[in-house]
């Protein structure tokens, strides 16, 4: 049996997808789309059901979790956009980007609140981190990073519900903002611990190969009975994009943001020139 294929009739289906070109072939392909609830054997609309929760903040569906159809994730994609290539983003994150660059210098600093101050000047027009918010964040990212056991307790009792919704709260309800504070806060809080461990005389480009972080797996669902390049995949097969193995062997960020795909992070620019703006902020070589 195929090692990337889990088929049991009636049970599970699952398909596992490592090879780059396939990858990013199935990333773009609008037929797979989002883990919804209520498609495909038992066990995937278990893992459905609890995925499209992952993705909810006080019952609203953040952009990471919308269908590629979806009006609201592309007027929020628009909206996201704007921000990012507002002129005045470089003045808003300037001293968020200096405390975290004291930080990757070898100084104090607690990395999930110091990406909560730089990412909360991206997405809004002001916000401060507490206590709450950058608990919320550690709670969300516990669970997004478990296995499906902790993940179904805690789909079970509601912990990551909860944080949502204090992020949501503390967000004036901006799911663009919910999603950057919450989800990928993650992984550019990882990115700065990577960079304060690194040599300061790592030239910036191997920095930034080393240290971007990125989701171990991105999950999609075939929404229908297709031909791809991976194969058949049925209504409600639950498609596993292997996002961090891949990126982690080609090194492009086609892969580390799914650039080119429908759902393509609209911080694909961005992130990469904030890291190095810290990195050279925290002496390390250009
Ligand atoms: C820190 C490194 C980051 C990485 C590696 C990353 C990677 C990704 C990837 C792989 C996706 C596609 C997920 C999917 O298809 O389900 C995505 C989507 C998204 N990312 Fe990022 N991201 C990062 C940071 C950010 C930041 C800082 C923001 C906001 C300021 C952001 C906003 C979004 C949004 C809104 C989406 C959903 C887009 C859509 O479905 O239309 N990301 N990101």
């Amino acid at each position: 049996m195929d090692p990337r294929v889990m088929k049991i009739p009636g049970v599970i289906d699952v398909q596992r997808v490592r090879d780059p070109h396939v990858l990013r072939s199935l990333a773009s392909d609008t037929r797979i789309g989002r883990v919804s609830a209520g498609r495909g054997p038992l066990l995937n609309r278990l893992i459905g059901r609890m995925a499209a929760d992952l993705f909810r903040a006080e019952g609203r569906v953040l952009p990471s979790g919308r269908a590629p159809d979806d009006r609201m994730r592309l007027d929020m994609r628009t909206a996201l956009g704007a921000r990012i290539d507002d002129p005045a983003l470089d003045a808003r994150v300037a001293a968020p980007l200096a405390e975290a660059a004291a930080y990757v210098a070898g100084g104090s600093g607690e990395p999930m609140r110091l990406t909560q101050g730089v990412l909360g000047a991206v997405v809004l027009d002001e916000f401060n981190p507490t206590y709450q918010t950058v608990k919320a964040a550690e709670d969300i990212g516990n669970v997004l990073n478990s296995g499906l056991i902790r993940q179904f307790i805690d789909w079970l009792l509601g912990g990551s519900r909860k944080a949502r919704a204090v992020l949501f709260k503390a967000c004036d309800e901006d799911l663009n903002a919910v999603h950057a504070l919450g989800i990928a806060s993650q992984n550019f809080a990882a990115s700065l611990r990577v960079l304060r461990a690194l040599p300061k005389d790592t030239r910036a480009e191997v920095a930034m190969a080393r240290a971007l972080a990125v989701p171990t797996q991105v999950v999609r669902q075939g929404k229908g009975p297709i031909e791809t390049r991976a194969g058949s995949i049925d209504d409600g097969t639950l498609v596993i994009l292997q996002t961090a193995d891949v990126a982690r062997r080609t090194l492009d960020p086609r892969d580390a943001f799914l650039r080119d795909a429908w759902s393509g992070c609209p911080a694909h620019a961005l992130v990469p020139k904030l890291l190095r703006r810290i990195w050279l902020e925290a002496g390390g070589a250009a």
